[in-house]
């Protein structure tokens, strides 16, 4: 595991965080993937700065007019007629779970049905509805209850043993079944990341996500597109559900939209699913004038005439550059990504998963390269994640790539 003690590093500069003696490291992953913007981006500095000297702070009764501006300008992006927001949470978590009350609420049902190797957060709510079993186990409240679990469409390692495109899509036909037979037969909704982030940057094969758009009509089903890591740009859109054509009925949204690492959350849905009232969900610091102010500066850069086109040929760069370190080195079983959102899976000479040389390189990157990188299922995962912030510029990628280059020769 890297060896960051909480007060080594003093400024953050772009995508470079400098420590104590002046010594500067790239950070190749945007802090935790929620630098959008990088660490300081002046636009977002200043008009955060302007907001703290004014006033931080009021009850969410009067900071209408401030959210609605943010939910504006978030819903002129979105898919699927979704036309309302909500914006009283401050954490990925508990926006997903106001998402899943939204879906319980309207349709009256109860079960929550989500993917193994998923991550929707870390309250013991969260947890329980995320695909990664081990991090429940022990805190026996994070056992759901109407929580249900199915296989993800994991191409690489398809758990079906299959590989497309005559693989019938199994993974939807593990949906239907778990309906069938495990359900309680009253399924509020599906929640999916439109990337499994956590999980190791899996991306769906085409036609996944319309196959489950349909599941998910047939059973009443609300689809809930947590778009914590891929949204804001990320993917090179404001949303990954357009690059997918998800056609979700919410969205949720934290990381990113704070754009230099200010905490906000929102929840975006079509007006018919605006069903909570106040005190069914609300936070203290939800909807604060630091953080909503945060996300209308960041939009209002991500928005800007070229930014996103310059996003989906900066991770066409990236990708490229590791798609050659994918070829010349064995240790790299596939190197897969999206506009700034890429992984590396990294496998043992039987193909089989290498989570120990996945750390080693993220901690040699650290401490020979001074390149900060992160890995998959907080480090007990084989995927080296790679996730510059959308600021990011063509020559930052080359020494990204150029560092990871020399970790990979070193490491073997
Ligand atoms: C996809 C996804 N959803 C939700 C969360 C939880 O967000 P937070 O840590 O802000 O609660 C995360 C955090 O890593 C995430 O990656």
């Amino acid at each position: 595991m890297q060896t960051l003690t909480k007060d080594r590093f003093r400024y953050g500069k772009g995508i470079r965080l400098i420590d104590d003696s002046g010594v500067e490291y790239l950070d190749g992953v945007s802090g935790t993937f929620n630098l959008s913007l990088g660490y300081n981006h002046p636009h977002v500095v200043e008009k955060v700065q302007e907001q703290v000297g004014n006033l931080s702070h009021m009850s969410s009764t009067f900071t209408e007019p401030y959210v609605d501006e943010v939910l504006a300008h978030l819903v002129e992006y979105a898919p699927n007629g979704i036309d309302a927001g909500w914006m009283r949470d401050i954490t990925g978590s508990t926006a997903n779970e106001c998402a899943t009350k939204i879906a319980q609420k309207y349709t009256g049902a109860n079960d929550i049905i989500s993917l193994f190797l998923s991550h929707h957060g870390q309250t013991q709510f969260a947890t329980g509805i995320s695909g990664n079993a081990f991090r429940r186990r022990k805190f026996p409240n994070s056992a759901v209850p109407n929580s249900l679990h199915v296989p993800a469409p994991y191409c690489y390692r398809c758990p079906f043993n299959s590989s497309q495109p005559n693989c019938g899509f199994q993974c939807i036909e593990a949906i239907s079944d778990q309906i069938e037979y495990a359900s309680s037969g009253s399924i509020a909704c599906m929640i999916i990341e439109p990337i499994l982030g956590n999980g190791g940057n899996i991306i769906p094969p085409e036609g996944y996500f319309q196959r489950l758009r349909k599941l998910c009509d047939e059973h009443n089903m609300i689809l809930i597109a947590d778009e914590v890591q891929t949204g804001i740009g990320r993917t090179g859109y404001m949303f990954a559900s357009e690059l997918f054509d998800i056609k979700p009925d919410i969205i949720t949204l934290a990381k990113g939209l704070g754009g230099i690492g200010v905490p906000v959350a929102a929840v975006i849905m079509q007006s018919r699913l605006d069903v909570l009232e106040k005190h069914e969900h609300s936070f203290t610091s939800g909807s604060n004038l630091i953080s909503v102010t945060a996300a209308k500066s960041t939009l209002e850069v991500v928005s800007e005439p070229g930014f996103l086109d310059e996003v989906k040929l900066k991770g066409e760069i990236l990708g490229d550059l590791l798609g050659e370190l994918d070829m010349k080195y064995a240790s790299i079983g596939e190197a897969r990504g999206v506009g700034l959102m890429w992984g590396l899976e990294i496998v043992d000479q039987d193909g089989a998963p290498d989570v120990a040389k996945a750390n080693a390189i993220i901690e040699r990157a650290f401490s020979d390269q001074h390149l900060i990188l992160r890995g998959s299922r907080y480090g007990f995962g084989n995927v080296v994640k790679v996730r510059p912030s959308l600021t990011v510029t063509e020559d930052e990628i080359a020494q990204i790539v150029d560092k990871l280059d020399a970790v990979l020769k070193s490491v073997g």
